[in-house]
């Protein structure tokens, strides 16, 4: 299937923190691709800017290095290359900033963003000078990264750091499994489709599992890791974001406002959780474990976490919602399982078992849709059942494998030129998300939990299969 795509209109994208980790890995690579992909115009500007003494010349070698890797001929590289530029500055001090103005006025009236890709320390005072240099006039654009906050009280000073300088219509706060291709096909399958919205409440949905499973480690971010744990690096933003586009009521439109204000209501919709509902583990491998890869002997901190929640609303009074992420584990899959409930009444006898439909949603790898059905099984022996995968895979069915599609960054930088926030995260919802996450967190420091070992490569700790066994429940195996 080829994707369309429609070129935006010349901007300048001011990257501040243009030599670090994440503009290397996932930024500029993104951009490059939206290039080749004939999105960005030639008069479009990516600049660079961070206090490293570079200029546009040698900044452009670094990037140039950073894409070597990436698909594209030395042509296509040398004309992303001339959109680029460099500007030395210090976003907490006065150095660099009249030369980035004097170089953006060439520029007015264009779509200008502001990639905030440093330490959310620096938020607040690089929010006030581009504010105190004229850059925050009504083009400009702010796009910052998670962690958005480390609590409920650092999310909202930081809300409010960014609100005294700029709009909420100007700020993208970025969570990247939003701007996932299999993430937005949960809406479409949802509301796309007639068939699975009568069935999508309590009546028909016994219970709803949300997994998120990587085999990576913590890599080389423990300092950040150690200090947050699964439950503020995945669950208070990724899963939380899945749980809502799964949970949250039809909105009117696929515009900004209806979906935030939809996701809004889940969000303060979710019950406290009981400290008996909540696993938190740690990986143990001979070589490398969890403590010795973020260098802290008594580390304290989850690298898996499963947990049972609530909505309490119509829809899902009574379907609880069971979530677990971690790392080290035996596959990599983010997949939603909604498990239906057996049919009221079995016409065929108690022999024919128990049979439920599981409408399994898999956002990465092997992207698609699962639908167990039971049918009868072949041949003689009476009314025997079975149940069977109605499987789509969307590589097979659309021809687009995972690599082929934009990922989440091209996507979400390209919505942020064009304005729109469908995919980012109001502040209202990042508060709300904290709200509910705290008092878990405060809950397990005040009663001094440790988590439960698992070993590296497994499911994770043995609490989270007894967490579904308590309730007369098992979860899906883990598959790639
Ligand atoms: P790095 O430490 O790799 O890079 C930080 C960047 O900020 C460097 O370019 C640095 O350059 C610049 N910088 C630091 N201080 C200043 C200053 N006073 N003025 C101007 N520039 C400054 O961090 P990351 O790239 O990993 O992370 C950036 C942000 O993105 C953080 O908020 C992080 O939490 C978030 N994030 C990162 C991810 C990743 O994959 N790395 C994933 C998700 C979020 P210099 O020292 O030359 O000034
Ligand atoms: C990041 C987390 O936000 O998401 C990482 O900080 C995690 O710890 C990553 O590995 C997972 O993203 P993806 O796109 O690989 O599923």
């Amino acid at each position: 299937m080829v994707s369309r795509v429609i070129p935006v209109d010349p901007f300048d994208l001011v990257i501040f923190g243009g030599t670090g980790d994440l503009a290397r890995g996932k930024i500029l690579p993104a951009l490059y691709r939206r290039w080749r992909a004939g999105q960005i115009p030639p008069g479009a500007r990516v600049i660079g800017a961070a206090r490293a003494a570079h200029d546009d010349e040698s900044y452009r070698v670094l990037v140039g290095q950073v894409l070597a890797a990436a698909d594209g001929g030395p042509d296509e590289l040398a004309g992303f290359l001339r959109i680029v530029a460099y500007q030395r500055i210090d976003v907490a001090a006065d150095a660099g900033w009249e030369a980035l103005a004097a170089r953006l006025a060439d520029g007015a009236g264009r779509v200008t963003a502001y990639y905030f890709s440093v330490a959310p320390g620096l938020f607040g005072s690089l929010a006030a000078r581009l504010q105190a240099h004229g850059l925050a006039g009504e083009g400009a654009r702010v796009v910052v990264e998670k962690p958005f906050g480390n609590d409920l009280a650092s999310a909202r000073r930081l809300n409010r750091d960014l609100a005294a300088h700029f709009e909420e219509s100007q700020i993208y706060r970025i969570d990247h499994y939003l701007g996932k291709e299999t993430v937005q096909n949960l809406m479409a399958v949802r509301f796309g489709n007639m068939l699975f919205e009568p069935l999508w409440n309590s009546q028909y949905v016994d219970h709803i599992q949300i997994t998120v499973a990587e085999t990576v480690g913590v890599g080389g971010r423990g300092a950040y890791y150690d200090g947050a744990g699964a439950m503020r690096d995945m669950v208070q933003n990724h899963l939380m974001q899945l749980l809502c586009l799964i949970a949250m009521e039809p909105p009117a439109r696929f515009a900004p406002d209806e979906l935030r204000d939809e996701k809004l209501k889940v969000i303060r919709a979710l019950d406290p959780v009981k400290p008996h509902h909540i696993v938190r583990g740690q990986y143990e491998q001979e070589s490398c474990g969890y403590r010795a890869a973020v260098g802290n002997p008594r580390s304290r901190t989850e690298s898996y976490i499963a947990l049972r929640t609530h909505i309490s609303n119509w829809r899902w009074a009574g379907t609880p919602f069971y979530l677990r992420t971690g790392k080290r584990l035996v596959a990599r899959s983010s997949v939603i399982n909604v498990m239906f409930k057996d049919a009221p009444h079995s016409i065929f006898g108690a022999e024919a078992g128990r049979h439920a439909n599981v409408l399994s949603i898999r956002l990465q790898p092997n992207e698609g849709i699962t639908l167990k059905v039971t049918i009868k099984e072949p041949g003689p022996g009476g009314m025997r059942l079975v149940d069977v995968p109605l499987d789509m895979s969307f590589a097979e069915a659309l021809g687009a494998e995972e690599h082929d599609r934009p990922d989440a960054y091209e996507r979400l930088i390209m919505d942020v030129i064009r304005g729109n926030q469908t995919l980012f995260m109001r502040g209202d919802e990042v508060e709300a998300a904290w709200a509910w996450t705290d008092p878990i967190i405060a809950g397990w420091e005040a009663r001094g939990d440790v988590p439960k070992p698992y070993d590296s490569g497994s499911t994770g700790p043995g609490d989270a299969e007894l967490l579904m066994q308590r309730d007369g429940r098992r979860w899906q195996g883990i598959k790639p």
